[in-house]
């Protein structure tokens, strides 16, 4: 098992950062952690509560000060929010306090398995596919800048996922 402090998914909304992420952890003895739980927990609201009261800019503080105070331990597996790579600072600590996995996945599959998701404030429009490329356009970039590793995740369940990428880590 490498050896930096934290293991740290990153990639889209439909990964499977949290499943893959929880069987991953279970298998190396780490602490698993879903980042928008943390938040979830510390606030006492729901992501969805958050973007509406806050918005998205104040969800994104709130998940900065969530990772900040996660990546500073150690032993952790953290399932970051689709979006935390869009702030330097978390690219930064992710870097130095983690070994990043970017688990990909396909337009198709992140459809699929998103299904019909209430809980996402990004989803709530009437064209899925369109904000979903959208969003991949912006982010894929710092997917890539952020990752140690990249694995796709297409056509496989979690179990299968995380079994692939223990092998490889
Ligand atoms: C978001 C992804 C979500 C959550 C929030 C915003 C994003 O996390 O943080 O709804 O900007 O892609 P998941 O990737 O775990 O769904």
């Amino acid at each position: 098992m490498n050896p930096a402090p934290n293991l740290v998914l990153v990639g889209p909304m439909g990964a499977g950062k949290t499943s893959i992420g929880r069987r991953l952890a279970e298998r190396f003895g780490l602490a698993f952690v879903d980042a928008d739980h943390y938040v979830e927990e510390r606030t006492g609201a729901t992501i969805a509560a958050i973007f509406e009261h806050v918005g998205e800019a104040g969800f994104r503080e709130r998940e900065r000060a969530a990772l900040a105070e996660l990546l500073a331990g150690e032993g952790r597996l953290v399932a970051t929010g689709g979006g935390a790579v869009l702030d330097a600072d978390n690219r930064r600590l992710m870097r130095e306090r983690g070994f990043v996995v970017y688990l990909q996945v396909g337009l198709e599959a992140q459809l699929r398995r998103l299904g019909r998701d209430r809980a996402r404030p990004l989803l709530q429009h009437p064209d899925r596919e369109q904000v979903l490329r959208e969003l991949a356009v912006r982010r894929e970039p710092l997917y890539r800048e952020v990752a140690d590793l990249v694995m796709a995740t297409d056509g496989m369940t979690a179990a299968e996922a995380a079994a692939r990428l223990g092998l490889q880590l």
